[in-house]
């Protein structure tokens, strides 16, 4: 798709379509719409289309006015969604160019990149197996600011960046786990990280044996697909800054249970447990473009969680590679096993700092439903500073607690530590754990199980990966100040 910026007049804007934002207490009376919105046929509610063919006063060949309800809740994040939900219904009907109009404050940086992510997010298609030839993808996309403000330009490049990166994070977890073995991932993030010019390195089971990763190499064994951590490097040309960010991703390609084996129904989903893993390798793309003042290292443990006559069994006691023995009560509690000797090695490799993500618990879905993400900190510093990531990037968060009051529940008579607490605060006890091995490092945990995966299509997205939370974890890097 190309992006471009037009300072131009509204009307010499030469797209397939225009579209322009109407919001509920603005009328909109250019194009034609007067009529329209005198009968209240156009009244800018939320998700409300119009679609005028010849209008007047423009050269585009049509304008969509898109409805973006009330204009005092309209920011960038509610742009992002109008302009992906405003190209999903132009690609319905075959429109494959069009233009964003944003004036007045909508003119603005914040706005414009919003805008440029809106249209690649919203061209994103999880059709790559399907063979028919009717695939539809948008061809060009115009960010119009007839008195736009200074620094657009790289305002647009900057929203190509992030959307990229996100569908990149969104393409990697709808291959199904046929395809996408943890070898298949590792492969994937360094044909990236080459691409990007980021280090990568991915240590097999040889090698994780030697480190004694006793937890991940557990869950890895029921599976014939070998296991893999993946580790890219991101090193700045300069900083003052002595703070080494890591991001840990949860990478499990596929989620049987393993001998705790989950029951069929639903179980395809289980494809979408390496989505935490997916969201760091997709923001080390958009940071190895976007270039921060901050050495940041991703790691991602990759397993398949399968029942084969190898598998771990419930009872087994494993070791980790902080030299922590844990009780395995539960096979299908596995990704904080693997995410214990991952956060282990960022912190052996210097990590000052740390953020994990990953689909861990069915009970964060409990708790928060699909609307935000569960978020789990030991320091306060270092939780204020994902969240007002999270908010300015409209990726929606909420802080949890971490008590160690919740930690008895992990008590076990055989060893330091067992991999499941009682039913209750579920998604509380399997933060406990990964805390155990974040030990003293300032780091956040986000439970990404509820939010990671859209089930039922939207205006503005199809049904599967969501992409977050690429944006809150670039804006991190980005904005981080010692
Ligand atoms: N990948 C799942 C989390 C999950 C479960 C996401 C259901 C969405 C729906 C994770 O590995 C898991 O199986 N967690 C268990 C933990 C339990 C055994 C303590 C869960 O949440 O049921
Ligand atoms: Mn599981
Ligand atoms: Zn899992």
């Amino acid at each position: 798709m190309k992006i471009t910026l037009e300072q131009n007049p509204a009307g010499q804007v030469a797209a397939a379509a225009l579209i322009v934002p109407v919001l509920e207490g603005e009328k909109e009376l250019r194009f034609g719409a007067a009529p329209l919105v005198e009968s209240g046929e156009v009244a800018g509610k939320a998700g409300e289309f119009t679609l005028l063919h010849s209008p007047s006063g423009a050269s585009a060949a049509r304008v969509l006015l898109a409805g973006g309800g009330k204009a005092e809740r309209f920011d960038a994040a509610a742009l992002r969604t109008l302009v992906a939900a405003s190209v999903r219904f132009l690609k319905e009907r075959k429109v494959l160019s069009a233009g964003v109009l944003l004036e007045g404050s909508r003119a603005s940086r914040e706005y414009a990149s919003a805008a440029v992510e809106g249209a690649i997010l919203g061209d994103f298609e999880p059709d790559r197996h399907k063979t028919g030839n009717d695939k539809k993808t948008l061809n060009s996309f115009a960010v119009v600011c007839p008195r736009g403000a200074a620094g657009l330009d790289a305002a647009v490049a900057r929203g190509q960046v992030l959307a990229e990166a996100q569908n990149f994070t969104r393409a990697m977890a709808n291959e199904p786990p046929n395809l996408l073995t943890p070898l298949k991932m590792a492969a994937a993030a360094r044909q990236m990280a080459q691409e990007q010019g980021l280090e990568c390195e991915v240590l097999e089971r040889g090698e994780l044996e030697r480190l004694g990763m006793g937890a991940l190499l557990g869950v890895a064994q029921g599976s014939a697909e070998p296991p893999a951590l993946i580790v890219i490097r991101y090193r700045p040309q300069q900083t003052a800054s002595t703070a080494h960010l890591g991001l840990v991703g949860k990478g499990v390609t596929f989620d049987t249970g393993g001998i705790s084996i989950k029951p069929s129904e639903g179980m395809e989903k289980m494809k979408y447990d390496m989505c935490g893993g997916a969201a760091m390798i997709g923001a080390m793309r958009a940071i190895a473009q976007l270039k921060p003042a901050l050495t940041v290292t991703a790691f991602i443990p990759c397993v398949e969680n399968m029942p084969g006559s190898r598998a771990q069994r419930p009872g087994d006691i494993v070791t980790a590679m902080s030299g922590k023995t844990i009780e395995v009560l539960n096979t299908d509690a596995e990704g904080r096993l693997i995410l214990a000797d991952a956060l282990a090695y960022a912190r052996r490799l210097g990590c000052t700092h740390l953020v994990d993500a990953a689909t861990l618990t069915g009970a964060i879905v409990v708790a928060l439903g699909h609307i935000h993400v569960g978020l789990f900190s030991n320091n306060d510093a270092m939780r204020d500073r994902v969240l007002s990531a999270a908010k300015a990037e409209g990726e929606r968060m909420w802080p949890m607690p971490l008590d160690d009051d919740y930690k008895e529940g992990l008590k076990s008579p055989f060893a330091d530590i067992a991999n499941i607490g009682s039913r209750w605060g579920g998604a509380i006890t399997a933060a406990i754990f990964l805390k155990e091995f974040a030990e003293d490092t300032p780091w956040v945990h986000l439970d990404i199980a509820g939010t990671a995966w859209l089930d039922d299509a939207r205006p503005d997205m199809p049904k599967g990966p969501t992409g977050l939370p690429v944006r809150t974890l670039v804006r991190l890097a980005m904005e981080w100040k010692d």
